[in-house]
């Protein structure tokens, strides 16, 4: 008998063809609107398999229900939308899609970067509005990005690629880790020293209980004025009353944010903002990589079907495998 299998998002055919022949497949393929918790919990209830996405709460109120879930792909590096712990009580694996996003991302930083510091977004708009009524020297006058310091918050995999290719842009590259390290591409500084000597600052940690808010008002505070804050990682990294603020006050200079504490609802304030440049958490989103991350996901799902080695695993608590969530 085939095992059922939940995925909560709409996949590309070709990777759903990947799963029909070898799950029931129960899906959420004709539309974009997350289930409701009742919803999910209703699904998992009679679920073997789950393909998931960030955007799935899966806290214990949900798992609770899932007696006869094995395994939960995660479509996606981030895993923190998981209650890892009820995973590993109750004997449910977790794999992630780690390595196959990191150069899309990393391009994606840097495309938030340009155009945050090159004011692409509001000046196109104001192309669009008619406002543009002839050249002049001022006008959206930026900040270059060759010749200036960056600082790397959370140096994993996509941080040395946005690190590499800071180097064709001659710039300074600092980072900073929770614990020291080398890199042949950057600087390691202190946190305090980084927020206080970094024209642009990029946010790439994962989010946990230990980078919830690692940058508050403090943090804001100790920046340039002439600075710019990119969030690639979390919402939740960022402190976003905090920012608002900041941005509002001129604390600092800008921010490009893909991420948000609420999403996709938006702290109070960021729509009036000309200072912040705001996309809907598509850093990863290229084609043939959400592509990369559906099939990641399935290789893991077909590989526990078959009693294969997990190709991705995630380490759950109590478990010795070695962690595989950084980004
Ligand atoms: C990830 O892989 O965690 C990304 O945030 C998904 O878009």
């Amino acid at each position: 008998m085939l095992q059922r299998l939940l995925i909560t998002r709409r996949i590309y055919p070709e990777a759903l063809a990947r799963l029909e022949p070898a799950f029931e497949v129960v899906h959420n393929q004709d539309t974009d609107i997350p289930f409701t918790p009742e919803q999910l919990a209703a699904h998992l209830a009679r679920s073997d398999y789950l393909f998931s996405t960030v955007a799935d709460r899966l806290d214990a109120s949900v798992l609770g229900a899932a007696s006869s879930l094995r395994l939960v792909a995660q479509g996606a590096v981030g895993i923190n939308n998981i209650d890892l712990a009820h995973c590993a009580a109750h004997g449910i694996a977790v794999t992630n899609t780690p390595g196959v996003l990191d150069e899309t991302t990393a391009d994606f930083a840097w495309a938030l970067m340009m155009a945050t510091a090159r004011r692409i977004p509001e000046s196109e708009r104001a192309v669009r509005d008619g406002q543009w009524k002839g050249w002049a020297f001022d006008q959206f006058a930026g900040v270059d990005i060759h010749g200036a310091t960056l600082g790397i918050l959370g140096m994993g995999r996509i941080g040395s690629a946005i690190a590499r290719r800071a180097q064709g842009f001659g710039m300074e590259v600092l980072f900073h880790n929770r614990t020291p390290s080398d890199s042949a591409l950057a600087r390691y500084v202190g946190k305090a020293d980084l927020l206080a000597r970094a024209d642009f600052v990029i946010v790439v940690v994962p989010y946990t209980p230990q980078t919830h808010h690692l940058i508050r008002a403090e943090d804001l505070a100790q920046m340039k004025s002439s600075a710019c804050l990119i969030n690639i990682a979390r919402g939740g990294v960022v402190d976003d009353a905090a920012l608002v603020a900041a941005l509002a006050s001129g604390r600092i200079r800008a921010a490009g944010l893909d991420v948000f504490e609420h999403e996709p609802a938006l702290h109070p304030g960021f729509l009036e903002l000309q200072n912040v440049v705001l996309t809907p958490h598509i850093a990863s989103s290229s084609r043939a990589t959400r592509l990369a991350m559906q099939n990641l996901a399935i290789d893991n799902l077909l590989a526990h079907r078959a009693g294969a080695p997990l190709k991705t695993p995630v380490a759950l608590p109590g478990s010795t495998l070695e962690h595989k969530t950084s980004v």
